[in-house]
């Protein structure tokens, strides 16, 4: 029986606009995450702007798309629940030292674009910025804690995204280069391990959230700013390995696993096709440094054009990434038919599985699936990978007591480190574990606080009140001995 390797990675993960809050604080610029509402399973989150006539507008996400002529902006009587997040802003030292209480080996963060440029096309960095995250990182590796960075978790500066209409816009690589040049620069010997970009590919799961005209219509753009993204990713990779040999740099995808619904050969032609375009079409291009073949098929069908230069060809072969990182929650069914039931699960869509529990926020859970995961990438890339987030979001309730009893999410990590296990006794090469939102932080999807992740709590709630006060939940004290025996003691 294989056990996890001595030098295993656990910890957990955490993004900049989830959890720092201090929006206006130490010269940073406004992001487009600081533009969108809280909503919740039935509510969607919106975007707010100004329009061309100076009138104040707000459009659904996945429902619409920003009108001609307005800007992104911050709205007056309008929540906006990263402003103020969990407030990591200034809590990150008494936050760390609870994850080095914990044992943490490893902790993922992002940084924020416009902390170190606010609008993206300054100079001369933010020193401030700058500053802040070599604190944080001098912090970590105070304790021990490897840390391992995003460098962009969905925060453009809302000034290139108002100017130049964010990744739509070949310009945003030059600048991306830069930002990156600058942090690999900043913190070379301080960071190893870097992700590029967050779950690339998850503006091609919002098409199958949107209906059906206005997917049509965002089908190009989504596409060629993902190609952006690929060149600035290629990018960031050699400028790392360039400066800083030693680094390691990984991609990061929304894995979703699919499953045909039944053993009919057109519901399993159906999952694979849908596995191509969701889950495999950027990890392939970024691992194997080209588009796959069966891409063009992809971009026919959503009737695409990419724009792509001879030089992004060779970009593409020359910044393929070092290692595979991925977030894992959920499973879904697909058919060639008609979806009897439809459910959700981290920005996927597909068909109820009746052989899965379901979670409050209706997604699927399925630790088998990430064993199935962890091998179907293993065989398809041969290179080290790491699980980046997965994790339980439920409402946590404190009780009598005054402690929260959170078997609940205990028993969805045990389950997944059984899963894990197994997969490195299949021979997956797997160095880590980072659980998402080890800290209570801001839901992506809904932009709720009740929707927790955490093996810390944290005293705030949907509206923003709260004290920020942290507190141990009884999985804090469970994630602590799985760590102390390497992922041997799960009881
Ligand atoms: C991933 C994101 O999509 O899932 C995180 O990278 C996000 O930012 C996480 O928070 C969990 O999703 P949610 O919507 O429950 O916060």
């Amino acid at each position: 029986m294989k056990r996890f390797p001595d030098n295993f990675f656990w910890g957990g993960a955490t993004s900049s606009s989830q959890i720092e809050g201090g929006f206006q604080e130490g010269g940073r610029g406004i992001t487009i995450q600081d533009v969108v509402t809280a909503g919740n399973n039935r509510q969607p989150r919106y975007f707010t702007y100004i329009d061309k006539d100076g009138k104040p507008g707000k459009f659904a996400q996945f429902g619409g798309a920003l009108p001609e002529g307005a800007r992104y902006a911050v709205l007056e009587n309008e929540y906006y629940p990263t402003h103020k997040a969990v407030d990591f802003y200034h809590y990150y030292k008494e936050d760390i030292k609870m994850l080095a209480e914990m044992g943490f080996k490893m902790f993922r963060m992002s940084v924020c674009w416009s902390r170190i440029f606010p609008k993206g096309i300054e100079e001369e960095p933010n020193r401030e910025g700058l500053e802040f995250y070599r604190n944080i990182f001098l912090e970590l590796r105070k304790y021990g804690i490897e840390p391992l960075v995003t460098i962009w978790h969905g925060e453009n500066p809302i000034y290139l995204e108002n100017e130049i209409g964010g990744w739509n816009s070949r310009k945003m690589i030059a600048y991306f280069d830069k930002y990156v040049r600058t942090v690999i620069s900043e913190y070379k010997g301080l960071v190893k391990y870097w992700l590029t970009f967050n779950e690339l590919n998850n503006t091609i799961m919002f098409l199958d959230l949107m209906e059906d005209e206005l997917a049509k219509k965002e089908a190009q753009s989504t596409y060629q700013q993902i190609h952006h993204k690929f060149v600035a990713s290629a990018h960031a990779v050699k400028i790392a390995h360039t400066i800083d040999p030693d680094c390691k740099v990984g991609c990061m995808i929304a894995y979703a696993v699919n499953y045909p619904s039944t053993c009919a050969p057109e519901d399993v032609i159906a999952a694979m096709e849908k596995n191509q375009r969701i889950s495999f079409y950027c990890g392939d291009v970024q691992v194997r440094g080209y588009y796959p073949a069966y891409a063009q098929k992809i971009l026919e069908k959503a009737d695409v054009k990419l724009q792509i230069t001879h030089q992004d060809f060779i970009d593409l072969k020359e910044g393929i990434v070092d290692f595979y990182s991925f977030s894992y929650y959920s499973s879904a069914c697909v058919t060639a038919g008609k979806t009897q039931e439809t459910v959700k699960g981290n920005f996927t869509i597909g068909e109820k599985n009746p052989y899965l529990k379901y979670s409050e926020w209706g997604w699927g859970m399925d630790p088998d699936g990430l064993r199935y995961a962890l091998n179907q990438i293993y065989d398809r890339y041969q290179i080290p990978v790491i699980v980046v987030e997965n994790g339980l979001g439920a409402v946590d309730t404190i009780e009598a007591d005054g402690k929260i009893h959170d078997s609940y999410r205990m028993e969805y990590i045990r389950n997944h480190i059984k899963a894990m296990k197994a997969a490195i006794e299949d021979g997956v090469e797997l160095f880590g574990y980072t659980t998402w939102g080890c800290i209570d932080e801001i839901s992506a999807s809904t932009g709720e606080m009740m929707k927790r992740y955490g093996f810390i709590y944290v005293d705030r709630d949907n509206e923003g009140n709260g004290t920020m006060k942290r507190s141990r939940k009884d999985s804090f004290y469970w994630y602590k001995k799985v760590i102390e025996s390497n992922g041997e003691d799960l009881v």
